[in-house]
């Protein structure tokens, strides 16, 4: 079992759009028996929210089943809890490592860095643009998912 966090800032936006859509993936391709995926945020600012309505609407848009789940906060525990620790830029890898310590296990990664092209997904709560995040997003899970064989 392949245990798979993804972390943003809020935990609103993108990283559990990140977790809807890898979910999706893996079930359309019948193995989603194999992983166990989550997402945390580095701040406290949206614990205990659903996801933000505009990152809501493009997953349905897309026809990714969204179930309910609350915004959690990354905790040092999650550090050997899962596999990968996958945060979407650069300052979120900043924060992840303040809170959980040095990445010994080589564990955390940015997204984006799976990709030919890497760079940050920058944060639609901001930047108002949920198209480029789901893209964003999407091309680093493809790519995430070649680099560890799938
Ligand atoms: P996210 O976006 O990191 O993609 O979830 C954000 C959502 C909320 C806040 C910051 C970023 N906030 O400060 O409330």
């Amino acid at each position: 079992m392949k245990k798979i966090l993804f972390v943003c800032l809020g935990n609103i936006c993108r990283s559990p759009m990140a977790e809807y859509m890898l979910k999706d993936i893996l079930k359309k391709r019948n193995i989603d028996n194999l992983f166990l995926v989550e997402s945390r945020a580095t701040s406290y600012e949206e614990i205990g929210n659903s996801i933000y309505y505009a990152a809501k609407d493009k997953l349905i848009e897309k026809n990714i089943p969204i179930y309910e789940r609350k915004a959690k906060r990354l905790e040092k525990e999650d550090y050997e809890n899962f596999d990968y620790i996958i945060g979407m830029e650069k300052s979120n890898i900043n924060d992840i490592i303040r809170i959980v310590g040095n990445d010994n296990y080589k564990k955390i990664y940015r997204l984006l860095d799976f990709s030919d092209n890497p760079r940050d997904i920058s944060d639609p709560w901001y930047t108002r643009d949920f198209d480029k995040a789901y893209d964003d997003i999407l091309e680093g899970l493809n790519c995430f998912l070649n680099k560890i064989g799938f």
